[in-house]
């Protein structure tokens, strides 16, 4: 199948490396022609496991192919995806002016049938509003051309988006013509061998179900905070309290990690477009206003608890900080709870020294030089001589420690962890002072006492 994929953004490459390697022909479109030139040369823009591997597999055979010329994108392919981005507006509704500049160029090039697909995260009522822009660019030309336009959500997880889009449990796909339909089904055919993983609706439950499950996930992660919070001043471990509920098949073990807030480009977006969506629409979202709530000043806990720790004086501290990136095995920063971290302490007169395996050059990008932001290459380089360490993300390379040695490199011995890396009394053995998430403070191992 000829597929044409605008914009060569995380979920745009993704797709257009996926869809060519199980025999597409694929055709990438993107406006900004840097970065189609790095793409040419093989050169990602972006870190993501198996990428690099298969963008280059397909190139050299010819399947993926990149372009900055509008109308030979459209000429290509039957199917016309649109992967560009939709940031979020000052009130958080999301800004659909590039989707919509792809429906008109899509309207203005078009010659014959089209299926558009809408693979960006959109707001409800998107799909109409491109069929309407098309439409009027086509009627504008004096055409009659025939078009569907589809709604087909990406569930990528950053980190493990070619293993998602290659096993994910679903590919939802809200349309309500036959014809695009078939088209659908012939594009996800080498995916969905096995068991059927196609469901079919309309447009509008397709567009609201990326929403609902990005919404649903955080709403569970910012549960567990709330909970590990309450935690904390009960006494109790939230560990404990995790697996005790986990295992009840009704809540299940999934994303119940308690931490310090989710960030990414996914659900603080999606959830802040949501509750401006509801609003739109005279309903007021409480639930899901409470959820982004909760998030925002659990990020604000690290900086809280290490403030706490140091009796409030942080000016001419150094601070180490393992971990940039909002999760592992990306070097993504958009709203990493690290951001917030960073941005308090340095208002609070306290430099950084920051190590991440992989988010480095993010995090030179975002903040360029500056007196206090001091990027180091180890974790050890991190800490040395530095007063107290934070940890933001839960790389592999941070999971063990020798605590003893740890105890000898800060200055001040504390260890505040956002994410739970450690039994508590492990580290407090070594003379550090811990200070994780939803673990009271005077807990004990079992049987260690
Ligand atoms: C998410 C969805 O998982 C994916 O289906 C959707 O298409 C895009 O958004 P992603 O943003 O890549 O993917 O990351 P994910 O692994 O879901 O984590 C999101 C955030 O939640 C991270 O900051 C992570 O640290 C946090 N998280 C996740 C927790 O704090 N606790 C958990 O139990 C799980």
């Amino acid at each position: 199948m000829r597929i044409t994929i605008f914009g060569t953004g995380y979920v745009g490459l993704v797709t257009g490396a996926c869809l060519s390697d199980v025999g597409h022909n694929v055709l990438c479109m993107d406006v900004d022609e840097a970065k189609v030139a790095r793409l040419l040369d093989g050169d990602m823009p972006i870190f993501e496991p198996g990428l690099e591997h298969l963008v280059k597999r397909n190139v050299a055979n010819g399947r993926l192919r990149f372009t900055t010329d509008t109308a030979s994108a459209v000429a290509f392919g039957t199917l016309q995806f649109i992967a560009v981005g939709t940031p979020p507006d000052e009130d958080g509704s999301a800004d659909l002016q590039y989707v919509l500049a792809v429906a008109r160029a899509i309207g203005e090039h078009m010659n014959d049938y089209k299926v558009i697909v809408d693979k960006s995260t959109v707001p409800v009522g998107t799909a109409n509003n491109v069929h309407e822009t098309i439409r009027q660019v086509l009627a504008k030309r004096g055409c009659d051309l025939d078009f569907n336009v589809c709604s087909n959500p990406e569930f990528l997880k950053e980190g493990a988006a070619i293993e998602d889009f290659t096993y994910g449990a679903r590919i939802i796909v809200g349309t309500e013509s036959e014809r695009a339909k078939e088209l659908m089904r012939e594009c996800y055919a080498p995916y969905n061998r096995h068991h059927e993983k196609l469901m079919f609706m309309d447009v509008r439950s397709a567009e609201l179900t990326k929403y609902a499950a990005n919404a649903m996930l955080a709403t569970k992660i910012s549960f567990m905070n709330e909970i590990a919070n309450l935690a904390e001043r009960l006494g109790a471990d939230i560990e404990a309290v995790r697996h005790g509920i986990g295992s009840d098949p009704r809540i299940g073990y999934h994303f119940i990690y308690p931490g310090c807030g989710y960030g990414g480009s996914c659900f603080p977006k999606d959830v802040q477009a949501l509750t401006r969506t509801a609003q739109q629409v005279g309903y007021e979202a409480e639930l899901l206003a409470s959820v982004e709530a909760v998030n925002q000043r659990q990020k604000g806990t690290l900086f809280n608890k290490l403030a706490q720790a140091l009796n409030r004086d942080l000016t001419g501290k150094t601070i180490a900080l393992w971990g940039l990136s909002f999760k592992p095995n990306t070097d993504d920063m958009r709203d990493a709870p690290s951001r917030d971290l960073m941005e308090s302490l340095w208002t609070a007169g306290a430099k950084v020294r920051a190590y991440d395996p992989e988010a480095m050059n993010e995090c030179r990008r975002i903040y360029g030089d500056r007196d206090d932001l001091i990027l180091v290459k180890s974790r050890e380089d991190a800490v040395r001589g530095a007063d107290a360490l934070v940890i933001c993300t839960e790389w592999k390379v941070f999971r063990s420690v020798d605590f003893y040695w740890l105890k000898q490199q800060l200055a001040i011995p504390v260890v505040v962890d956002g994410r739970n890396l450690y039994e508590p009394y492990d580290v407090k053995q070594a003379g550090l002072l811990y200070f994780a998430v939803g673990r009271a403070d005077s807990l004990q191992k079992p049987g260690k006492n």
